[in-house]
């Protein structure tokens, strides 16, 4: 018996590995994060226990769990994007591995690629960011020490921010004085599904595009000069002056 802990990805039900939607499609119990995982994911599931977690707190999730493992049934355990970010899989592996249980873990498409994806965008463009920040407005949860906007704006680089869309108007405000009025900024909403929209503007003017479009939940802001460039350097991996072990000159 094994609990699988599978990316669903951003929405779209064909945005699943194959392996995922495989264990989907063979596992006797499947318990699912419903806010945000669509029923089209599941579809083809010959489970006999179907659960949506959005409903459970953690030992109740942690039970339904204990009992498939008491009858020797394999649990397809469904989170959103890529259960790694913001998923809360952390406290059921360690109760699972204090409880003897195995898991494994199926990666999925984030939602930061869908985003990426859907705007056309590089997210690591030369000379202009070669790197991207993950990281999420803190509301409930506490953000630990140096991760606030302030600190992490400071890097100048590409951030993608989850949960936060409520919240925009003071993540501008934070933002401004490290990355200026003039920098790109993207809402995007419900990526991938079938009503995804998004709003593209300026650290300035986002604030009313955002309020326009009425977004609420399950949006992402991604915020850096990446989003309006077409003024970097090629990168060397295609240059043909650049030799390489697969190009050699
Ligand atoms: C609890 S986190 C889950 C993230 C997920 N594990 C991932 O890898 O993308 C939920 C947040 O992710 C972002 N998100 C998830 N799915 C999204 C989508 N389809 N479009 C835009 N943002 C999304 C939003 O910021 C949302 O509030």
């Amino acid at each position: 018996m094994t609990v699988y802990f599978i990316g669903a990805g951003p929405g779209d039900p064909e945005l699943i590995t194959v392996k995922g939607q495989r264990l989907i499609r063979s596992c006797p119990v499947i318990i699912y994060a419903g806010s945000l995982v669509p029923a089209a994911v599941l579809e083809g599931h010959q489970a006999q226990q179907v659960v949506n977690s959005a409903e459970l707190h953690l030992e109740q999730i942690i039970d339904l769990i204990k009992a498939a493992h008491a009858r020797g049934q394999d649990v397809a355990r469904v989170h959103s994007g890529d259960p790694s970010l913001y998923g809360a899989i952390g406290e059921q592996i360690r109760c699972l591995r204090e409880l003897g249980i195995p898991f494994q873990i199926i990666p999925g498409v984030t939602a930061v690629a869908a985003c990426a994806a859907l705007l056309e965008t590089e997210l690591t463009l030369p000379d202009i960011a070669q790197s991207v920040i993950l990281t999420r407005y803190a509301d409930k949860t506490r953000m630990p020490a140096g991760e606030a906007f302030d600190d992490l704006a400071r890097h100048g680089t590409t951030l993608a921010i989850h949960l936060g869309v409520n919240h925009l108007e003071k993540i501008v405000a934070e933002l401004l004085p490290h990355y200026g009025a003039d920098c790109p900024i993207a809402v995007v909403h419900r990526a991938t599904w079938p009503d995804q929209d998004w709003a593209l503007g300026t650290l300035s003017d986002i604030g009313k595009k955002v309020a326009a479009k009425g977004f609420r939940r399950t949006a992402l802001i991604i915020v850096g000069r990446v989003l309006a460039n077409d003024s970097f350097s090629e990168s060397s991996l295609y240059r043909a002056s650049h030799a390489h072990l697969y190009r050699p000159e």
